[in-house]
């Protein structure tokens, strides 16, 4: 076991551990990741926005990194210490690093269905800059028709990759990529045959931003509105684990899980997502756990029932 310490708090974690899976363990000031997917081979390295400062390499060479490195791809070395939320140099790359990730990204949040659970949105709450500095035109694409259930929406894609390599590991063979370099880079051509699989409906679940989004969803509602109960059927082609998202009686979309990273747990099929939109056709197992800083918390009562027993013995009020 190697032993590293992020922001004063020290783990030992096996050969080979990330900086960001090691912070992640820990559980605090877990670095912010737009590419990286723990499920997905390869992921990480793109968008920079997990930078960290290695202050002291290891027990055995004790000098610093000379620049930020990406905690998504730097494996530990025993005796690390790394800052992140505590090193001023690091808040103010994040800062940069959202602002770049902004300037193309347009900002059409109020009609954007990924709004309420997109990553990028939380980043900018967190390290964006007021109003954008940005004097140029925002590259724009074509729109491309991609199927009747995936919206593909290039103009809002931050590149970060994870659907090329969804396409790469959960289908037979890869249609689609990243063509071209600079900003006119666009995730393209053959799109469009490789949403003709089974498991193409995950391209939806791992973009961290709104560039590929349910057409079966499209405008039905905001996710505020909507209240997540986890469920499970017996299908023969994923493990029918989901997250049904109701409004009222109505099922308006089928998810993957999503742990507390924002990853899906399990990866699920098309027919359960896009066909199975009954409360019949599911067994519920509960309210899906969302987290209470999440727009989707909103309005939702999020507490455990001992929890909830413990406030009205005692006449008050559960934290916020
Ligand atoms: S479409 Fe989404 S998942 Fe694919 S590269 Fe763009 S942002 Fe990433
Ligand atoms: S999450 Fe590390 S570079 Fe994107």
């Amino acid at each position: 076991m190697l032993k590293v310490t992020i922001d004063d708090i020290s783990i030992a974690v096996p050969a080979g551990t990330t900086i960001l899976q090691a912070a992640r363990m820990i559980g605090e000031n877990v670095p912010p990741a737009m590419c990286y997917y723990s499920k997905l081979e390869g992921s990480g390295g793109k968008c920079r926005t997990c930078l960290v400062k290695v202050t002291k390499g290891s027990e055995k060479d004790p000098r610093p990194m000379p620049k930020l490195v990406a905690s998504c791809r730097t494996t530990v070395m025993d005796g690390m210490e790394v800052r992140n939320t505590t090193s001023p140099e690091v808040m103010d790359a994040r800062k940069g690093i959202t602002e770049f990730l902004l300037i193309n990204h347009p900002l059409d949040c109020p009609v954007c269905d990924q709004a309420g659970e997109c990553k990028l949105q939380d980043l900018s709450y967190e390290h964006g800059l007021a109003k954008s500095r940005y004097a140029f035109k925002r590259r724009e694409f074509e729109r491309k028709d991609i199927g009747d259930k995936i919206q593909l929406h290039m103009n809002r894609c931050i590149l970060c990759y994870r659907c090329t390599q969804v396409a790469d590991q959960l289908t037979p063979e890869r249609v689609h990529g990243v063509l071209n370099r600079g900003e006119v880079s666009e995730i393209s051509t053959y799109i469009e045959n490789a949403v003709d699989n089974d498991f193409s409906g995950n391209m939806i679940d791992v973009c961290p931003v709104g560039a590929l989004t349910d057409k079966t969803f499209r405008f039905k509602s905001r996710v505020w509105f909507t209240k997540p109960v986890h469920a499970h059927r017996d299908c023969p082609t994923c493990s029918g684990k989901v997250t049904l998202w109701y409004q009222g009686p109505e099922v308006l979309r089928v998810t993957g899980r999503k742990n507390q990273w924002n990853e899906v747990e399990d990866f699920i099929c098309n027919t359960c997502r896009f066909d199975k939109k009954e409360k019949s056709d599911w067994i519920e197992d509960g309210p899906a756990d969302i987290d209470r800083h999440s727009v989707i918390a909103q309005n939702h009562l999020t507490y455990e029932l001992p929890v909830i027993q413990k406030h009205l013995e005692t006449n008050t009020q559960p934290e916020q």
